[in-house]
């Protein structure tokens, strides 16, 4: 397993990969891995020759008062589950990296932005959507997996993919619960054993 934390170096690996014919999975995440995330990494293990995580807790999701810095941060732990999952790349690139100086370029998916969560959080499906096609051309990925925890989220990704072109197929995978019902989510850990149940 490797850990590429450039984002040209990353586009180098995809680039290459994609030419000797391997077939890319992504798990696009913003990392505090738990088994929800593991289940679409061994998806993406068994239907891929090359599985790109990228852990990036993406800046322009997050409203002004959104938990931005607050936001679970487990890198070595992440990395280990990588690991026990045989992912090939960790793509773990920096703020400024990703989007450089001078960046003005978003990606919106009108209406379906605009319903449901999105009134609750304005600039979040703008922010989710910009960064994933980054990542889409980024890995040249063949496939990327998504949560269907996050429903909305998904449905506005299959929507961008479709309405740019984009090569990468969208797989959606079940979400994994908690025995309680709880659905598994990286923010549980604000939660309190009494307020889980
Ligand atoms: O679902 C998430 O973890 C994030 O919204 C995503 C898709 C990784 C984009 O930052």
């Amino acid at each position: 397993m490797r850990v590429i934390k450039s984002v040209l170096q990353m586009q180098k690996i995809s680039l290459k990969h994609l030419k000797d014919g391997d077939e890319i999975g992504l798990v696009p995440t913003m990392g505090a891995l738990h088994k929800g995330h593991a289940s679409l990494l061994s998806k993406s293990e068994k239907d891929d020759d090359i599985t790109i995580v990228s852990i990036f807790v993406n800046p322009i999701q997050f409203g002004p008062n959104e938990d931005y810095l607050k936001y679970p941060r487990s890198v070595k732990q992440d990395l280990e589950i990588c690991r026990k999952n045989h992912v090939d790349y960790v793509f773990m690139p920096s703020v400024e990296d990703m989007f450089s100086k001078g960046h003005k370029t978003f990606v919106e998916v009108k209406v379906m932005q605009d319903i449901l969560c999105g009134p609750f959080r304005p600039v979040h499906f703008r922010g989710v959507v910009t960064l994933v096609s980054k990542l889409f051309n980024i890995s040249y990925a063949d496939r990327a997996y998504f949560g269907m925890k996050d429903f909305q989220q998904l449905k506005i990704v299959e929507r961008m993919a479709k309405d740019l072109n984009f090569r990468t197929k969208i797989v959606p995978c079940p979400t994994v619960r908690e025995r309680s019902g709880l659905a598994l989510s990286s923010r549980n850990t604000y939660l309190s054993d009494d307020e889980k149940t």
